[in-house]
């Protein structure tokens, strides 16, 4: 039998299922396996250090269970930890294998939504302050002005299911107003947290309607299929029997019940230790 080797998905807890969401409708013949590290979630004020060390556990767990490629769908991962695994790790470690972030891609494609040339972007206080959306966007797009919120309450209260209260609803206005006072000409909001998505209508609700609200699932897919067609060595490596299998580091029960609601279909997942 031939031996599966699945596209891996990262991310600190829920939110990569997400991206994992739109990637699998897109491009539904391919194996993944996701791998959520909720028992350590979430990373989003972690320093650099936890973060790439946290993340290099995820990413060589995947490599041991073939996956070729992975993907972090996890913006705080993305800034912290992508560009060190990709320049020092990656090459003498796994040099045939790819790993792949969710910042560039969203970057790429802001400059295309605003006519204002004033993009506003949440996140986590990680990738906040790692300046990250800034100098990507600026390669691309260095007219636009990126105004960024970081939101440290975001991903807590929904890892612990706490997103539909009062208090949640608090929270985000109260970011959401912090953002829209940097600027009144801001017309293209990224959610540049992958969690962020289990709550858009909420944010919806304290955004005004002419402002583009932009998630990073299908963004990320779309690049995703064209990155393949333009590596064929990477897709060809990758089994294509339709599977997906889920992996958490924390309770799997728990894991189903959240991951059911957030993936939109069944999910059975086991616990793993990375
Ligand atoms: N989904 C992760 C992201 O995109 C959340 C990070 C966290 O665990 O705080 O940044």
């Amino acid at each position: 039998m031939q031996q599966s080797r699945p596209i891996g998905i990262f991310d600190s807890g829920y939110g990569g299922l997400t991206v994992f969401r739109a990637i699998k409708d897109r491009l539904p013949q391919y194996d993944y396996v996701y791998l959520g590290d909720n028992a350590r979630a979430p990373y989003g004020d972690r320093s650099f250090q936890t973060v790439y060390e946290y993340t290099l556990q995820a990413v060589n767990y995947l490599f041991d269970i073939g996956c070729p490629l992975i993907i972090l769908a996890c913006n705080t991962a993305s800034a912290k930890a992508l560009r060190q695994i990709q320049k020092n790790y990656l090459p003498t470690i796994a040099s045939e294998n790819r790993v792949l972030g969710v910042i560039r891609p969203s970057a790429e494609e802001i400059g295309a939504y605003t006519r204002t040339k004033s993009v506003g972007i949440v996140g986590t206080r990680g990738t906040i302050r790692s300046d990250s959306y800034k100098l990507e966007i600026a390669k691309t797009y260095p007219e636009v002005q990126v105004f960024q919120q970081e939101c440290p309450m975001w991903v807590p209260l929904i890892e612990h299911g706490e997103y539909d209260t009062p208090q949640a609803d608090i929270q985000i206005k109260k970011n959401m107003d912090q953002l829209l006072s940097q600027s009144d000409i801001i017309d293209t909001i990224l959610l540049g947290c992958t969690h962020y998505p289990l709550i858009l209508d909420k944010i919806r609700s304290h955004t005004p309607e002419n402002i583009t609200i932009l998630t990073q699932g299908p963004i990320v897919a779309d690049k995703l299929d064209d990155y393949l067609q333009r590596h064929k060595d990477i897709a060809n490596a990758i089994t294509k029997n339709g599977n997906m299998t889920f992996l958490t580091t924390d309770d799997a029960e728990r894991f189903n019940d959240n991951a059911t609601i957030f993936f939109g279909e069944e999910v059975t997942a086991k616990q793993v230790r990375i």
